[in-house]
């Protein structure tokens, strides 16, 4: 055992029951980690699936339906994730905290989140416009294209927390 070191705010949360369990009970630690990797293989998958179509894939499915199926998927996949994720952290907060790998995550994660919403309000909203067939414009491509390099990002950096 070492005495946490770090920030005042994640010695506290380390400090907590659920830290405490997080840490002492043999197999929840490895459960809760096995529903972060579920969550992130439905987000993850679901989000490059729709991805490729972008990129000009499977043209014969409509873009619109395919949005209606997967991004839902990836959106429920989020409440996997994110508590899952919260209560790792929780567990390690201090080392997290200054882990570089973890910040780079965050901010990759806040980055994907942006593009997606930005491709909802822009090339998206004419979907109508090149649903099947036709090339989807630039900057619906150029968003599919960034998206599967962020979430990789994402992939990289959460392996990678184990390592610094
Ligand atoms: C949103 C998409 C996310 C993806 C794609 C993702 C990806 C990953 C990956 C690949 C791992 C390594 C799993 C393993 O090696 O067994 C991991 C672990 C972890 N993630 Fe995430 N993650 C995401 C969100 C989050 C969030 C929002 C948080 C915290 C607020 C978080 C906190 C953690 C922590 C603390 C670990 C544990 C590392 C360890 O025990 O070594 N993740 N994540």
């Amino acid at each position: 055992m070492h005495a946490a070191a770090g920030p005042a705010w994640a010695v506290w949360l380390e400090a907590t029951a659920v830290g405490i369990a997080m840490r002492q009970w043999l197999w929840l630690y490895p459960a809760v980690e096995i529903v972060h990797i579920v969550g992130f293989v439905v987000l993850v998958g679901a989000a490059f699936m729709f991805d490729l179509r972008l990129l000009g894939l499977a043209r014969a499915t409509p873009v619109s339906a395919l949005a209606d199926h997967l991004l839902r998927w990836a959106r429920l996949a989020l409440v996997l994730v994110v508590p899952s994720g919260t209560l790792m952290f929780v567990a390690h907060a201090t080392e997290m905290s200054s882990n570089p790998a973890f910040r780079v995550k965050l901010v990759l994660i806040a980055a994907a989140l942006v593009n997606a919403g930005l491709f909802h309000r822009w090339p998206f909203r004419a979907v109508g416009d090149w649903d099947t067939e036709l090339a989807a414009p630039l900057p619906a491509r150029l968003a599919g294209a960034l998206s599967i390099a962020l979430w990789t990002g994402v992939i990289a950096c959460g392996r990678l927390l184990a390592y610094f």
